[in-house]
C-alpha cells in the first residue's frame, strides 16, 4: 500500500463530519489522527469514533495549529471567519488543506492565503463541492465537447428552499452578515464558480439587487410569539414551526440534515431541550437576521458572454435544487440538478437526455461532490493524476470570491454596475 495519508480535521459540526462519512469510504487509503472544536463533547463524540488518542483532540483549532504538525493534511471546516487564521496557521506548519468556502468574507484575505500557498508551496484546495459531481462534469463535459457551439447566454437559478432559508439563513449560522457572510458569497460563491467554470472565461462585470423581504417582524403572523412554541396562535400551521421542520421529522426516526445541525444527539428529548432554548427555537420573524431572501446577479464575461443568476428562498421542495439553461450559438442546454436530468437541444439536429446523472455517487451530500471533493484531495496528495482543470485551488477559487463579493457591493450600492477587475484591485 502507499503511504496512509494522515488528517487533522478541525470544525467537527456538520461538514467536519460530512467530510469524515465521506472519508471512511477511502479505507486504509487515509487516517483522520487528531481533531479540533470548541465544544467538548463534539472533540470527545469524534474523537471516539475515529480512535483518536486524548493529546491529539484539541480544545480549539488554535491550540492544534499552535506547535507543530500533527498529520499530513488540515481539513478547516470551521465558520466562516474563522477560516483565515486557521489556513494561515496552517500553511505556516506545512499542511496542505482542504478549506471549506467561503474562503474568508474579506477579499485581502483571500488573496493571503493564495500568497501564502505559493510562497510555502503547499496546495490549499477549496470546497467548491458542486464541481466534484457527476451532474456538474457531466454538464461542463458537454459544453467543452463543443456540441452547442460557443457559449453565448446562461441563465442559472438557485431554489434555497423555504425552510432550508428558515434553518440556515434565519435562524442558522449564516443568518446574520456581520457574524458570517453575505447570503450571495456564503451560498451562492459554489454558483459563481459554476458559471464561471462552464464559460471559461473570466468575469468583468457584475450588477446585482436583492433585499430581505419576509423574515422579519412587519411580516410576521398577527399575535406570533418569539419563541417557536405551543402557545403560538399559528404553531400547527406555520410552515416555518419547529413541529413542522424539525420535530414530526425527529418522531418519525429521521435525524439527518439539518435535525443533526440542532443535535448531534439524535433523540427527542436532546432535540426538544435545544429547541427549547437554543437558535433554532426561533420564531422566524423574530430573529436577528439580516441576509437576503432573495437576489440577483448579471454577469458580463471578458468574451461578451452573459449570464443571469436568480436566488430566491421562496421555493418549495426537499433536496437541493439548480436549474441551469446553457445556450450556445448550435444549441442549448436544459439541466435540473433537482430532477438529475441534463437535456441537448441541437438547433435543426438531435435531442439528447441524461437521466439520473449523479446516480454513481448516490448516497453523499451535494449530489455526491462531498464525497468527490474528498476522493480528488486525497488523489491530489498521494500525487496521482487529477484533471487539473476541475480542481478548486484556492487561486482559481478568487474569482468566484471576487464575483460575489463584487455582486453584493453592487448590491448594497442599489444595483450599480461594478467592474470585477478594479472591485479586486481595490480590495487586494
Ligand atoms: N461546501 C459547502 O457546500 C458548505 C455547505 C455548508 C457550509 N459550508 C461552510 O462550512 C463551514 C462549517 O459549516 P458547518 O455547517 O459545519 O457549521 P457548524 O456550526 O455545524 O460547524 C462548525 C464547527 O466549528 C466549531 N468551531 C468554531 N470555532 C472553532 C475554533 N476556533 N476551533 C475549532 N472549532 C471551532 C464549532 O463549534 C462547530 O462545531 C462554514 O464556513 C460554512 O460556511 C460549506
Amino acid at each position: 500500500m502507499d503511504k496512509q495519508i494522515t488528517i487533522a480535521v478541525a470544525g467537527l459540526g456538520s461538514r467536519g463530519n460530512a467530510y469524515s462519512y465521506a472519508l471512511d469510504n477511502l479505507g486504509d487509503r487515509v487516517k483522520i489522527v487528531a481533531c479540533a472544536d470548541i465544544l467538548p463533547d463534539r472533540v470527545e463524540r469524534y474523537g471516539d469514533r475515529y480512535s483518536i488518542p486524548q493529546e491529539l483532540r484539541f480544545s480549539s483549532a488554535e491550540e492544534m495549529l499552535k506547535t507543530e504538525k500533527v498529520a499530513d493534511v488540515l481539513f478547516v471546516a470551521t465558520p466562516d471567519r474563522c477560516h483565515y487564521r486557521h489556513a494561515m496557521a496552517g500553511l505556516d506548519l506545512g499542511y496542505d488543506i482542504l478549506l471549506e468556502k467561503p474562503v474568508s468574507p474579506v477579499l485581502s484575505e483571500c488573496f493571503d492565503i493564495a500568497k501564502k500557498a505559493k510562497e510555502t508551496g503547499r496546495r490549499v484546495i477549496v470546497c467548491h463541492v458542486l464541481r466534484y459531481t457527476a451532474f456538474y462534469r457531466k454538464l461542463k463535459s458537454l459544453i467543452d465537447s463543443g456540441v452547442i457551439g460557443d457559449v453565448v447566454n446562461i441563465k442559472a437559478d438557485e431554489r434555497v428552499i423555504y425552510w432550508h432559508q428558515a434553518h440556515s439563513f434565519v435562524r442558522g449560522n449564516w443568518s446574520n452578515s456581520k457574524r458570517s457572510s453575505p447570503m450571495i458569497l456564503q451560498k451562492c460563491c459554489h454558483d459563481m464558480d459554476i458559471l464561471h467554470w462552464l464559460v471559461g472565461k473570466r468575469c468583468v462585470a457584475v450588477s446585482s439587487f436583492g433585499s430581505l423581504t419576509h423574515y422579519k417582524p412587519s411580516e410576521a403572523p398577527e399575535g406570533a410569539t418569539e419563541r417557536c412554541t405551543e402557545s403560538c396562535p399559528v404553531y400547527m400551521s406555520c410552515p416555518y414551526s419547529v413541529e413542522n421542520c424539525y420535530i414530526a421529522p425527529a418522531r418519525g426516526g429521521n435525524f439527518s440534515w439539518p435535525i443533526d445541525v440542532v443535535t448531534q444527539v439524535p433523540t427527542l428529548d436532546a432535540l426538544l431541550e435545544n429547541l427549547k432554548t437554543g437558535p433554532y427555537g426561533r420564531c422566524v420573524y423574530h430573529c436577528d437576521n439580516d441576509v437576503v431572501d432573495h437576489q440577483v446577479v448579471n454577469l458580463l464575461f471578458e468574451g461578451g458572454e452573459t449570464a443571469t443568476f436568480s436566488m430566491c428562498a421562496f421555493t418549495a421542495g426537499t433536496s437541493w435544487g439548480r436549474e441551469t439553461y446553457v445556450m450556445g450559438t448550435k444549441g442549448e442546454i436544459i439541466a435540473s440538478s433537482g430532477k438529475d436530468r441534463i437535456e441537448v437541444n441541437v438547433f435543426g439536429g438531435a435531442s439528447d437526455v441524461y437521466e439520473n446523472v449523479s446516480s454513481e455517487t448516490d448516497g453523499f451530500g451535494h449530489g455526491g461532490g462531498d464525497y468527490g471533493i474528498v476522493r480528488d484531495f486525497i488523489d491530489l496528495i498521494e500525487g496521482k493524476d487529477v484533471t487539473s482543470s476541475y480542481l478548486t485551488d484556492i487561486d482559481e477559487t478568487l474569482e468566484s470570491h471576487i464575483i460575489a463579493l463584487s455582486a453584493e457591493e453592487s448590491r448594497v450600492g442599489g444595483g450599480k454596475l461594478v467592474d470585477t477587475k478594479e472591485f479586486a484591485e481595490r480590495n487586494r
